[in-house]
């Protein structure tokens, strides 16, 4: 892991949010004091409970100039990021300030880099830097390997697999508020996907490590997809998830996650593999862990800490855009990682 520079001021926006208590765990565990902040006074009081040396800033996104006297970077873990991102990216980057985002959704990826197309400017803006966006994007970027520099890759896929998915408040809104069209790349391009259940859109099996075995999966376009389609040459690229962890994300009496340590992590299984296919030779690259928020905390953090060190470019990037992918993933505390770029499996498309 990369040493948080303690005298960076980092700002974490959304602070009482679920997502974000992980966020600032990680943050403070990691030597740094944010500055919390948010739109409700009382709820920011209500965290810095637990966070007595920290101060607070309130405001909304419209008025988020006022969040960002001598603070260096911003966190926004305030979703829906349709609603956010670009109003406190914009601010940030007005402000000289680094931005980065816990998007799942593929529409502000695309907004923050419509937004910021003629730069130059000299902030990192780094969106989608969670579990669903950064994590896809760092394993097929570390299975594509130096294929990255070389001409077409055939296919990326990327595969996740949840035992459960008892979704928060935040990611139920997000649900709800992302009603626009989602995309994969087929011939090289974003095209619109058919929702996972449509005839179109048919579910099919992939078998991962244990726990979880042959799962059947839907497609489902996330920010990895986005990510991924920004730097790496790739003539198709999808992302699947399980359909039991769809059915319980879609059922409005699924319950929310549940703290089961003292980290605050619920009992959640995941793993998530990329699979790059280039003529007909496969690389995998795999992680597994525990519950998909908290692992959002590292991603983010480390992200974080790289930009203020000065490793990442200014403009609109990816950390696997920005860093390199290995290396980046070796530093995340998974339970396990694991890369096979020698394989020479023949590989039936998906
Ligand atoms: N990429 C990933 O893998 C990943 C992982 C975790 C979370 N997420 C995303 O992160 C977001 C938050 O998730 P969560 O689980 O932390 O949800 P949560 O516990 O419900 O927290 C949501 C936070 O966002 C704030 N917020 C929402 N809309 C806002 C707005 N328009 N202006 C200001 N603040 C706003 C909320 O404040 P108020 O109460 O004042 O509305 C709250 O602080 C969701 O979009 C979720 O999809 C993504």
């Amino acid at each position: 892991m990369s040493i948080f520079p303690e005298s960076a001021t980092v700002l974490v926006y959304g602070a009482y949010g679920h997502t974000a208590r992980f966020v600032i765990d990680e943050l403070v565990r990691r030597g740094s004091r944010p500055v919390l902040a948010g739109r409700s006074p009382e709820r920011l009081q209500s965290v810095r409970g637990d966070y007595p040396d920290l101060s607070i800033r309130t405001a909304g996104v419209a008025d988020a100039q006022d969040l960002l006297a001598a603070v260096d970077l911003v966190i926004n873990c305030a979703g829906p990021f349709a609603d956010t991102a670009v109003p406190l990216a914009a601010a940030a980057v007005r402000a000289g300030v680094h931005y980065l985002d816990l998007s799942a959704e593929q529409q502000p990826v695309l907004d923050l880099a419509a937004e910021f197309q003629d730069g130059p400017f000299a902030s990192t803006v780094m969106p989608a830097a969670g579990f669903f966006g950064a994590l896809g994007d760092l394993l097929a970027t570390a299975a594509a390997g130096d294929w990255a520099e070389m001409d077409q890759i055939e296919e990326i896929s990327v595969f996740t697999a949840l035992d459960h998915w008892h979704p928060t408040s935040g990611t139920r809104r997000t649900g709800e508020r992302n009603t626009g069209p989602r995309f994969k790349v087929a011939g090289g391009k974003l095209v619109p996907i058919a929702p996972a259940h449509s005839q179109a859109g048919r579910p099919f099996s992939w078998t991962f490590p244990a726990p979880f075995g042959t799962c059947e999966l839907g497609e489902l376009g996330l920010a990895e997809t986005i990510c991924i389609s920004r730097h790496l040459p790739a003539t198709r690229i999808s992302s699947y998830l399980n359909l039991s962890a769809l059915s319980e994300l879609r059922d409005p009496h699924t319950p929310p996650p549940i703290a089961t340590d003292t980290a605050g992590r619920s009992a959640q299984r995941f793993t998530m593999e990329a699979v790059a296919v280039r003529d007909g030779v496969r690389r995998t690259a795999r992680v597994q862990g525990q519950d998909i928020y908290a692992s959002s905390a590292p991603i983010v953090v480390e992200a974080a800490a790289r930009i203020l060190a000065g490793e990442a470019p200014s403009g609109v990037v990816s950390p696997a855009s920005a860093f390199p992918a290995e290396e980046f993933l070796a530093a995340l505390p998974f339970e396990e990682f694991s890369l096979n770029t020698k394989s020479d499996q023949h590989s039936p498309s998906v």
